[in-house]
């Protein structure tokens, strides 16, 4: 995609070389004076500003700071990562959700011991073959670290670019990213490229915002097309999201006579894979195998606090056929917790149980005494569960 593209495609007008110029100095003085000071911004270390742009992906600046800093502390470079005990690591990184980018990092760490001497790759084309690395990531490096002039388009450099120009595609639609891309290959500065990709993203992020936006405050208002021409209420063109799935499920919280509870480590792919939980079970999985679904009546979204006798001998009846073990439920429900995935939104209904101790478990699962829920892999929606559980008064 070239220039002509651009302007003959996707109706956008670009600026000649002195207004383009002029666009940089003014955007990278901005920076240069308002800048976050972020840690990972200190360093030129491309596995540093790496560990950064994952964190950063799904997770706020203010919670990543911390995880930052103790995860280069633990793993100072590539080598340290590429040999890391993958339990240790997710460990690290309980409480900043979508682990798998902890997995991919790791066995990118490995594939750049193997295949690239323990040197991080500087080709955008080498860097993208590392697992996890999308053309974002990619372009953050090369551009952060190695001074090259490559796009990092994130949805802030999105918005701010669709303000500009008057950009009528769907942000939204990944197909419209490469048009981004490509114009911000056309302004970006060739000098300072890492510096004029986070600005672009600063911008997003503080004043080009998606809510309570003021283009009266922007440092580059003289520039931005929707403002001069007062339709930057119309941008960006976002197609309404997707709604996440509603699912409902009961978290089982089973309890042996020394007050031990059954945990479960979770298969080794899909949602949540290798992580601890409490045995959960999805409602609907529980209507199918029941011989009276209608029983189960989620009216508004929610479960009655009180279960009758019939619906805990199905809770009963599901447990002993994936669990292998007789229990007792409770009728009471001990509490809800609300958790939200970007494709799903579960509702869990906490409900308490007792086995007899000394009974063989399934292999995949534990007994845990309360006390040493430091040593095991939680992930944020057990945390919740536990916190839930044990402060009643939240339900
Ligand atoms: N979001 C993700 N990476 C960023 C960076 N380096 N600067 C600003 N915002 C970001």
């Amino acid at each position: 995609m070239d220039r002509k593209d651009l302007e003959e495609k996707y109706g956008i007008d670009l600026w000649d070389d002195q207004t383009r110029q002029d666009f940089r100095e003014t955007l990278l003085a901005w920076y240069d004076q308002e800048k976050r000071d972020l840690p990972w911004r200190q360093t030129k270390d491309p596995y540093k500003i790496w560990v950064s742009e994952i964190m950063l992906q799904q997770t706020q600046v203010a919670t990543v700071i911390p995880y930052y800093e103790k995860f280069i502390q633990t793993y100072p470079d590539i080598k340290s990562l590429a040999e890391s005990n993958e339990d240790d690591l997710l460990r690290l990184w309980q409480g900043l959700g979508y682990y798998s980018r902890a997995r991919n990092m790791r066995q990118a760490a490995q594939q750049i011991m193997e295949d690239y001497g323990g040197h991080f790759p500087k080709d955008p084309k080498e860097i993208k073959k590392l697992k996890g690395i999308g053309p974002y990531t990619s372009g953050a490096i090369a551009s952060m670290a190695f001074d090259q002039a490559e796009p990092a388009v994130d949805g802030n450099l999105m918005r701010v670019l669709a303000r500009v120009f008057e950009v009528d595609l769907d942000v939204k639609k990944s197909s419209n990213r490469k048009v981004f891309e490509a114009l911000t290959k056309e302004i970006i500065d060739p000098d300072r490229p890492g510096d004029f990709n986070q600005a672009m993203m600063d911008l997003g992020a503080t004043i080009s915002t998606p809510k309570n936006y003021n283009p009266e405050l922007s440092p580059i208002k003289e520039f931005d097309q929707s403002y001069l021409n007062d339709t930057w209420r119309r941008y960006p063109v976002a197609s309404s999201n997707k709604k996440a799935k509603k699912e409902v499920y009961l978290a089982l919280l089973v309890k042996d006579k020394d007050g031990d509870y059954l945990v479960e480590k979770r298969p080794a792919k899909g949602l949540l894979a290798n992580l601890w939980l409490f045995p959960i079970i999805n409602l609907e999985d529980l209507k199918q195998a029941s011989q009276d679904p209608e029983s189960w009546q989620v009216k508004q979204g929610a479960l009655q606090e009180v279960l009758d006798q019939d619906q805990v001998n199905q809770v009963q009846a599901y447990f002993k056929d994936h669990y292998h073990l007789p229990s007792q439920f409770n009728q009471q429900v001990q509490g809800q917790v609300s958790h939200a995935f970007s494709h799903l939104n579960w509702s869990i209904y906490l409900l308490e149980g007792q086995v007899d101790s000394g009974q063989a478990i399934p292999d995949q699962c534990e007994w845990l005494s309360p006390d040493q829920r430091e040593a095991y892999a939680f992930p944020k929606v057990q945390e919740k569960i536990w916190e839930t559980y044990f402060n009643p008064s939240l339900f």
